[in-house]
């Protein structure tokens, strides 16, 4: 007997109501999103009419978008003093994994312990153990004698130089290149870990490296996944929606995002069909928050 998964818009699912955002270029002229404010009050307007209750503002910070939290700091503080409407709105960032980040990583090391050495090569190993949590591992870290970085610093609080992404500010939004691997990638993955936070990374189905080994390893070491809700619409083509299906099929994905850059692909993406079968899932993932 054929099995036919009928399919609903985005919009009509109902999994808007009372939905997070977890992934958005929405606040105005800092990245390659969203250009003015006023634009913004009016995907935040549309959003609101959608049922959306929360939001997380995740610009881009990468070596060509060089952003700083002061800077996007004051932009935010703008937003929210325009912005008279009921959606809770956060500010994070979308870390490109590069050197910028490399050296921000390191910053914040050196802050909180300047005794702690730079890089990865420096931090203790905790391998062995590779589905601990960020914490746990942080334990491991506090056990060894070499080892100066107390777990009350595993999260830097204050002037971070990085904005993390959750409500207990434990998690950092990442990305990479669609066609190729960073350089040190998993060491980075790890170093971020050891600093106790959970990597999340951005729209896992969307790199054309990654394979189903790739995501189990990265599932391994402890790193979570955002889907991009237009992914599983081909949004962003085939081979894009069937890794995203087989994501979700698998129970890969923590959060979801709409990685929305403007105001016309509000319709866009409200406006994708997915599978009966996906709606409970994706709206499972709308429905938690960080
Ligand atoms: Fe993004």
């Amino acid at each position: 007997m054929l099995f036919f998964n009928k399919k609903t818009t985005i919009a009509a699912s109902g999994i808007l109501q009372g939905a997070a955002d977890h992934h958005s270029h929405i606040l105005p002229g800092v990245d390659d999103g969203v250009e003015t404010m006023d634009e913004a009050l009016r995907i935040l307007a549309a959003y609101e009419e959608l049922g959306i209750k929360e939001l997380w503002l995740t610009p881009h910070i990468m070596e060509d978008i060089p952003n700083t939290p002061d800077r996007l700091k004051a932009r935010f503080a703008e937003l929210k003093k325009a912005y008279t409407g009921n959606i809770v709105l956060h500010l994070a960032a979308e870390y490109m994994i590069d050197n910028n980040l490399r050296k921000l990583l390191d910053t914040e090391i050196d802050k909180d312990s300047p005794s702690f050495g730079r890089g990865t090569s420096n931090t203790c190993d905790a391998e062995g153990d590779k589905t601990t949590e960020p914490q746990e591992e942080i334990s491991l870290i506090n056990n060894c004698p070499s080892c100066v970085r107390g777990a009350s610093n595993a999260v830097a609080e204050g002037d971070s130089p990085l904005l993390p992404i959750g409500n207990n500010g434990k998690h950092l939004l990442v990305e990479t290149s669609y066609y190729n691997p960073p350089i040190k990638f998993h060491e980075t993955l790890k170093q971020i870990k050891s600093m106790g936070y959970y990597p999340l990374l951005a729209h896992p189905e969307r790199y054309m490296y990654m394979d189903e080994a790739e995501y189990r390893r990265l599932r391994e070491e402890g790193v979570k996944f955002q889907l991009n809700l237009a992914s599983l619409a081909g949004g962003y083509g085939k081979i894009v929606k069937k890794k995203a299906l087989w994501l979700l099929e698998k129970g890969f994905y923590d959060v979801a995002g709409s990685d929305l850059h403007c105001e016309d692909t509000v319709e866009y993406i409200i406006s994708c069909r997915i599978g009966e079968k996906e709606v409970v899932k994706v709206g499972k993932l709308l429905g938690k928050h960080l």
